[in-house]
């Protein structure tokens, strides 16, 4: 765990005043997903090969590396994003980049290692220029996905961006209105936050993205107590 000093130091980085009113924080109005299929529990070392050999769509053509997802296979924390981009396919680990190191502060930022929390995406290989992954690219890997959550039960999940919010949600609603509320996915809390890359844009939403965070931790706190 992380001092407060240092937390506060994290949240300085990030352009980020300290604002702590949970006054201001919106109600819960869950939203249930679809339901996933039950699938019987699989061993990790399985689902990692399965997934380095996977050629279930097109994208394994252009691909360096499959991305399977890294840290805690115990976690409490899921963090989702969208999919690999040049750094992570290069390197076969997820959000390496400029965006994952936001996504390393803002996790720090909240109390919490990076190798604490497991993070993981929608797809598991890279779209080529880095452009969305197709319906059917995102539908070919959702299997994985749903057996990374099975195994490992995390207790919350954050869904990092509009690919990962809309695809868990399965909605086109925009990230705007997707925030600030707590959904449920198979009865897992979810809440969506702005993704790194788009913070790197737009500072002046870093406090929205804290007081999503903030709102997943409140949450973490309520179902863990
Ligand atoms: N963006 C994502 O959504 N995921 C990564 O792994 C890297 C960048």
């Amino acid at each position: 765990m992380v001092d407060n000093a240092t937390r506060l130091h994290y949240l300085a980085a990030m352009g980020i005043d300290v604002w702590m009113s949970k006054a201001a924080l919106p109600e819960s109005q869950p939203l249930v997903a679809e339901q996933t299929p039950t699938i019987t529990p699989e061993n990790w070392q399985s689902l990692q090969a399965e997934v380095a050999e996977c050629k279930a769509c097109g994208l394994c053509e252009t691909r360096k590396n499959t991305v399977f997802g890294a840290g805690n296979q115990q976690a409490e924390w899921l963090f989702i994003g969208e999919g690999p981009g040049q750094h992570e396919d290069e390197q076969g680990e997820p959000f390496v980049g400029k965006a994952g190191l936001l996504l390393t502060e803002m996790i720090r930022a909240m109390g919490l290692a990076r190798e604490e929390v497991f993070i993981t995406n929608i797809v598991k290989c890279r779209p080529p220029d880095n452009r969305d992954p197709h319906k059917d690219e995102i539908s070919a890997c959702q299997p994985y996905l749903q057996r990374q959550i099975q195994l490992i039960q995390p207790k919350i999940i954050l869904a990092v961006g509009r690919i990962a919010a809309q695809t868990l949600l399965a909605t086109d609603a925009p990230v705007s209105r997707l925030r600030g509320q707590v959904h449920q996915l198979n009865n897992i809390p979810l809440v969506v936050v702005y993704h790194p890359a788009y913070l790197l844009r737009s500072l002046l939403e870093k406090r929205k993205a804290w007081q999503d965070l903030q709102l997943a931790m409140q949450t973490l706190d309520r179902v863990s107590t």
